[in-house]
C-alpha cells in the first residue's frame, strides 16, 4: 500500500467533555456549578484547571471521573463513553482507564500500600499489570511497600498516592490539588513523576491553586462560577 497518500487516521482524545451542566438543588437554593463546559485532553498532555474557591473545579473532575453524572453533555474516555450509563458499567471504565487522585488520599487506612495497590488492581480485573513494587519503585518510594498509610511521611502518601492512581497504567490521571498538603521540593519531584507519565502517553487534569504546577502543565483553563474564562 501506498502510506505516503493514506489519510491521516483520525485523532480521538483521550479525554473529551461536551457542554456539561450540573446543578445543585438544596431546598430553594439552586446552584449551577457546570454551565457548559467542554474541553479535549489529548494523549501526553497535561492541563491543569485553576479558579477561585466554589468555580465547580471538583464538580469538574468528579463528572470527568465518572464519579458523578452531569445534568447535561457527555464526558468520553478514549472514545468511550462515560457519562449516562449504569454505575456498573462506568466503575468499570474508570477501573481500567482513569486514575483518580484526590488531595485527602485515595488510601484505604486499613490496608498496607503494597494491598491499596493490589486492591485498585484487583477491581479493574486487569491481568496485565505492574507488580505493586514495580510501581512504588517508579515514584520512588520502593521500600515502604508494607507501611500503613498514617506511617508515611506527607511526601510518601502523596507519592502512594500516585502510585495507586496509576495501578492500571490508566489513559487519563485525573487529579484535585494532588501537591495541596506537600513542601516545594516533593511537589516538584511530583511535577517530575507526572510529566514522565504524560511522556509515556497518559492524559492528565490537574486542578490546583499551586503556581508552580500550573507553569509545568501544557495548557492552563480557569474556571470561573461554572464556565471557562
Ligand atoms: N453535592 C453538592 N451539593 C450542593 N452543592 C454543591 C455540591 N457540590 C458542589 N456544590 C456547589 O457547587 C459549586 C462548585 O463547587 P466545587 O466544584 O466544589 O468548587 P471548587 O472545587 O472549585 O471549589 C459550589 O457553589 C458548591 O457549593
Ligand atoms: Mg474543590
Amino acid at each position: 500500500m501506498d502510506t505516503a497518500t493514506a489519510p491521516a487516521p483520525p485523532v480521538t482524545a483521550a479525554l473529551s467533555a461536551q457542554t456539561l451542566y450540573r446543578f445543585f438543588r438544596a431546598g430553594d437554593e439552586e446552584t449551577f456549578a457546570l454551565q457548559g463546559v467542554s474541553m479535549e485532553v489529548q494523549r501526553g498532555e497535561i492541563v491543569a484547571v485553576t479558579g477561585p474557591s466554589g468555580s465547580g473545579k471538583t464538580t469538574l473532575l468528579n463528572c470527568l471521573a465518572g464519579l458523578d453524572e452531569p445534568d447535561g453533555g457527555a464526558v468520553r474516555i478514549a472514545g468511550e463513553r462515560l457519562s449516562h450509563r449504569a454505575e456498573r458499567e462506568r466503575g468499570m471504565v474508570r477501573a481500567r482507564h482513569i486514575g483518580v487522585l484526590f488531595q485527602s488520599g485515595n488510601l484505604l487506612e486499613h490496608l498496607t500500600v503494597r494491598d491499596n495497590i493490589a486492591l485498585v488492581q484487583r477491581l479493574a480485573r486487569q491481568t496485565a499489570t505492574s507488580p505493586p513494587e514495580e510501581l512504588l519503585e517508579r515514584v520512588g518510594i520502593a521500600g515502604r511497600a508494607g507501611a500503613l498509610p498514617r506511617q508515611l511521611s506527607g511526601g510518601e502518601a502523596a507519592r502512594a498516592g500516585l502510585a495507586v492512581a496509576l495501578a492500571n497504567a490508566p489513559e487519563v490521571l485525573l487529579a484535585d490539588e494532588p501537591t495541596g498538603e506537600v513542601d516545594r521540593e516533593t511537589e516538584r519531584r511530583l511535577l517530575v513523576l507526572l510529566r514522565e507519565r504524560a511522556d509515556d502517553g497518559t492524559a492528565i487534569v490537574v486542578v490546583t491553586h499551586s503556581r508552580a504546577v500550573a507553569a509545568a502543565a501544557d495548557r492552563v483553563l480557569r474556571l470561573r462560577d461554572g464556565r471557562w474564562v
